[in-house]
């Protein structure tokens, strides 16, 4: 039986879609739900990128539900630039069958973990719209979740800005409400996720894993790369991390702080100001990656979704529908 129950809230997204493969590979995860919130690219596009990967990775009963489109103040940001304009890069999924969840994410997260209490790891590596929406109307949640870890933030520097990490950027309002409320926030920000890079040598070894590594895994984890860095050394899986800590926190090393967030600050809005030797901590900051562990994890993981996606799956009809099933249409391909 699996030992951890994760509610994935994600914005899909090249990193994204990475770390629901992990979600839904790791035998030791049931993935109880996805929800989708507008950020890399809009709303419309990562829950199409969500549906469409639930059919492709073949998870067709874990719900999908979308959330919020818009942060809850400020301007909408994306991260086409870095994602592409669709979200996964080149990669072109079959077109989804199944149905969107007709609850919304804000309400599917209430409900699955007021359901049950104590039992579900609440994972974000989006903007927090919809889980501080959730906290402003249900703030239970903060106590009925057994953990909640985002993928966000930073200690040193940002990526949206010189003082900001994107998800934090794209609703500053969101992660204050959210930093703020009575849990604790396990923040795997970029300072960590800097650590786990999809190197060459990486790439090298995923590229062993046959046809979902040359459609999927391979496409997704070297769409980016910074011109602005002439030794790049390959894309950084931020949000797989996020993921990777709920089932395997043996690899992270990790510290309590207290995190608050700038709202209004001329050139700081977004930004984490972390204090590692508070009086009160709202947060456990990872500092540190045991980072051939976390490949040697993330890579067993995608091995045996990779073998498990040679099998042929059973066609299934959907009712109401007469469009190919994602098992009939196995043809994803990147467009060049
Ligand atoms: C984060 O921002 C997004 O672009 C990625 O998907 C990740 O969640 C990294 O700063
Ligand atoms: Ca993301």
């Amino acid at each position: 039986m699996a030992g951890y129950k994760i509610l994935l809230d994600c914005d899909p997204g090249l990193d994204d879609a990475l770390a629901l493969l992990l979600a839904h590979g790791d035998p030791n995860i049931d993935l109880v739900g996805v929800t989708t919130v507008g950020g890399n690219v809009g709303l419309d596009r990562t829950t199409k990128n969500a549906l469409e990967l639930r059919e492709y990775l073949r998870f067709p009963t874990v719900p999908v539900a979308a959330g919020a489109d818009r942060p809850i103040s400020g301007e909408t940001r994306s991260a086409e630039h870095v994602h592409g304009t669709g979200g996964l890069g080149s990669v072109v999924l079959p077109p989804a069958t199944l149905p969107l969840s007709e609850t919304s994410a804000v309400d599917f997260i209430i409900e699955t973990v007021r359901a049950l209490p104590g039992a579900i790891d609440l994972v974000a590596t989006g903007p927090l719209t919809n889980i501080a929406l959730a906290l402003q109307k249900e703030p239970a949640i903060a106590r009925w979740v057994r953990s909640f870890t985002i993928m966000g933030g930073s200690y040193t520097r940002g990526n949206a800005t010189v003082a900001a990490e994107f998800n934090i950027y794209a609703d500053p309002e969101a992660a204050r409400i959210v930093f703020a409320a009575d849990w604790q926030v396990v923040m795997i920000g970029l300072d960590l996720t800097l650590q786990a890079q999809a190197n060459s040598t990486v790439i090298n070894r995923l590229r062993q894993l046959g046809k979902l590594a040359d459609d999927l895994i391979v496409p997704l984890a070297t769409f980016y790369v910074d011109p602005t860095m002439p030794d790049w050394d390959g894309q950084a899986v931020h949000d797989v991390c996020a993921v990777a800590y709920v089932a395997r926190p043996d690899l992270f090393t990790v510290q309590p702080a207290r995190v608050d967030v700038e709202t209004a600050g001329e050139f700081t809005t977004g930004m984490t100001v972390v204090d590692f030797d508070p009086p009160i901590a709202n947060a456990l900051v990872a500092t540190e990656l045991n980072v051939s562990g976390f490949w040697a994890y993330v890579e067993s993981v995608y091995a045996r979704v990779a073998r498990e996606h040679t099998v042929p799956q059973p066609s299934a009809e959907v009712p109401g529908s007469d469009q190919p099933t994602a098992g009939e249409n196995p043809a994803a391909g990147h467009a060049s």
